[in-house]
């Protein structure tokens, strides 16, 4: 399978999985990626997801350059088409998703940690966006989501020179908010999304989409949209039992994902 789903209790783990090719994202292993998330969509047992990479090398070295470099215009805009559709879906679905870049994440494969809610990288991982180099810019969000993840001057200076970043150049922009050795790193974001997985999944889903309004749209709007849906959790029941829970100093037991959710906006 070129992308591997396992699922380890409410936590589905997504591996890109061609290292030898460092996970370079051909449009079949876009499809497959997509097929995976389908399937998490689908299964209310799974709460939370990391995307991470096979191989000690590579989180995901890109879109695939082979595959790419006899394209015409069209057939390239269909496969950015295609990219882009994948990276919105991981950006717009309910379920937190936490990228663990355990290597290169450069072009597509720093794109598709972009649109991933969490990044946390191994010490020895690096960061680009190389396009330029190859004749072409960023197609899969790149320069908009870096953008509004660091700042227009950084998104400008790596898809202006292509030139790759450490993990701590990463954490000092705020591209990613957490480093750790190599072989901890999974653990850490198996952790990180357990966490979430086992909290009230309308609030934390709730979080992330109004977090994801804060880059788009008007202010006031989504201030007033955040004191709707901010009164809405007071009709469910984790709000109540997340309370009782600390009132009570004892552990909350929070619905399973498929209870009714009160917002018909919702997933
Ligand atoms: N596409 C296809 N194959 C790739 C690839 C990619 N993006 N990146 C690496 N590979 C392949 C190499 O061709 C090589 O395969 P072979 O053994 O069959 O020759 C194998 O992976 C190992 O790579 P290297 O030998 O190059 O390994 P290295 O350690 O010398 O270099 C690297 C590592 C710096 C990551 C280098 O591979 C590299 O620069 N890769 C390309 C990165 C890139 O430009 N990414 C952007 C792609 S364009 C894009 O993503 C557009 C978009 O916005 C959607």
């Amino acid at each position: 399978m070129p992308v591997d789903l396992e699922r380890r209790d409410a936590v589905a783990l997504l591996t890109l999985n061609q290292p030898k090719a460092l996970n370079a994202l051909s449009a079949d292993m876009l499809s497959d990626l997509d097929a995976r998330l389908g399937e998490v969509e689908e299964d209310p047992s799974l709460r939370a997801v990391v995307i991470t990479g096979a191989g000690d090398k590579a989180f995901c070295a890109g879109a695939d350059v082979k595959a790419m470099s006899t394209a015409d215009a069209l057939e390239a805009r269909a496969f950015a088409r295609q990219g882009q559709g994948v990276m919105s879906r991981i950006e717009n679905m309910s379920r937190p998703v936490v990228a663990a870049v355990n290597g290169f994440a450069l072009g597509g494969g720093c794109e598709l940690a972009l649109a991933c809610d969490i990044r946390m990288a191994a010490d020895g991982a690096r960061f680009g966006q190389p396009e330029v180099t190859l004749g072409i810019l960023p197609g899969w969000g790149g320069t908009q989501r870096l953008a509004r993840t660091t700042s227009m001057g950084f998104a400008k200076d790596l898809c202006m020179t292509g030139r790759l970043i450490d993990a701590r150049t990463a954490m000092s922009v705020g591209l990613v908010t957490h480093i750790h050795p190599a072989d901890e790193l999974l653990d850490a974001a198996m952790k990180l999304a357990g966490g979430m997985a086992s909290g009230p999944a309308w609030a934390v889903g709730e979080a992330k989409a109004m977090c994801n309004l804060a880059l788009s749209g008007d202010h006031r709007a989504n201030l007033a949209r955040e004191l709707d849906v901010f009164s809405l959790a007071f009709s469910t029941h984790d709000q109540a039992e997340g309370m009782a829970a600390f009132l009570e100093k004892r552990s909350p037991d929070f619905a399973p994902l498929d209870a009714p959710s009160p917002n018909p906006e919702s997933e």
